[in-house]
């Protein structure tokens, strides 16, 4: 195992130069490919990764621990109910206890406005690699598993594949902008034009869409938007149906300063957009190879209709889910 990446922190993909990220794609089908044979991959044997999750999750929790698992170490699964977090114990401390006790720490922390500091602060006191499992900007582990997921049905020469990041109407909750931003982010650094389709109240974070334009320009890749889903799903090659909340609209400090009416014209914008679902009309508009991609979970029947999601000529949301598996045991083995 390559370990000239031993100890860095992944708190974003932006962090990573693309000769380090395809590092860890190859190493991602390494571990697949071992995985699929049964092979032992112990690369971390006797190794423990604490895991402390603010938020729920399905895929994200069970990529890293069963991963752990796999690569022989073990990883404890933490919620802040569970620590002296949830008595203000401060990120710094927590960090230096966890890394002098252990190999590595992960955390979920998706509070808009909080999130990502929190963990830039824990990455800033721990001694040993610090991962982000999502917070309120990036969700590096799923913007991994989604190229990775690329490269399998499109080959690794990405360039000027056309993938379209829809926006579309939910109704469990906000979700967060950290993956649209992850993906628009890491796409087009290697070559792949983005379409972004989103109503007007819903626009990604100015900064990221700035920085994305600028990753463009340097990778080959592009990046436009619209305001119609329709005219972004046309002729796409891959299409992202996804809500994000609306989040993007405000600043962090504004959003801090009037949190209950942000949201509450946030839920009277979002009621205006029912109609954006991927179906199976719109699904047409796209190329007639197009596959269909989502980190998951997905709101069925708000966001992507049950007969695309799960049209298995079409769908490839569950090797996306399997690839978070891969990709998570890659960044473990290789930072830890
Ligand atoms: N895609 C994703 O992060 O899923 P979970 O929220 O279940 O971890």
């Amino acid at each position: 195992m390559n370990k000239d990446l031993k100890g860095k922190h992944f708190l974003s993909c932006e962090d990573w130069t693309k000769e380090e990220l395809n590092i860890v794609f190859d190493t991602s089908f390494e571990l697949k490919e071992k995985f699929y044979k049964e092979e032992p991959t112990r690369y971390l044997l006797d190794k423990t990764l604490f895991m402390i999750f603010f938020e729920q999750s399905t895929r994200t929790r069970n990529s890293m621990e069963a991963g752990m698992t796999q690569l022989g170490g073990h990883a404890h699964d933490l919620t802040s109910d569970k620590m002296q977090l949830s008595h203000g114990e401060s990120a710094k401390d927590t960090a230096i206890i966890l890394s002098r006790m252990g190999h590595g720490i992960a955390s979920r922390n998706c509070f808009y406005g909080i999130g990502k500091d929190y963990l830039a602060e824990m990455a800033k006191h721990s001694t040993k690699s610090v991962m982000s499992l999502q917070d309120d900007v990036y969700h590096p582990f799923q913007g991994l598993a989604d190229l990775m997921t690329i490269f399998e049905k499109f080959g690794k020469n990405t360039n000027a594949l056309k993938v379209t990041v829809s926006w579309a109407y939910a109704d469990t909750h906000a979700k967060p902008l950290s993956v649209p931003q992850t993906q628009i982010l890491l796409f087009p650094r290697f070559g792949i034009d983005v379409t972004v389709a989103h109503p007007k109240e819903f626009p990604l974070s100015d900064y990221i869409v700035e920085k994305a334009k600028t990753n463009a320009d340097e990778g080959g890749g592009s990046i436009k938007f619209t305001n119609e889903m329709d005219d972004g799903l046309e002729a796409a090659q891959v299409v992202i149906p996804k809500n994000w909340g609306g989040y993007g609209a405000y600043g962090v400090q504004e959003y801090l300063d009037n949190e209950d009416d942000c949201k509450k014209v946030m839920a009277e914008n979002l009621e205006k957009y029912h109609g954006w679902i991927c179906d199976r009309r719109r699904i047409n508009l796209a190329d007639k190879n197009v596959k269909l991609m989502h980190a998951l979970p997905a709101d069925r029947n708000h966001e992507v209709t049950d007969e695309v999601i799960d049209d298995e000529k079409i769908s490839v949301v569950f090797d996306e889910a399997e690839n978070r598996l891969h990709t998570a045991k890659a960044i473990m083995a290789l930072t830890m």
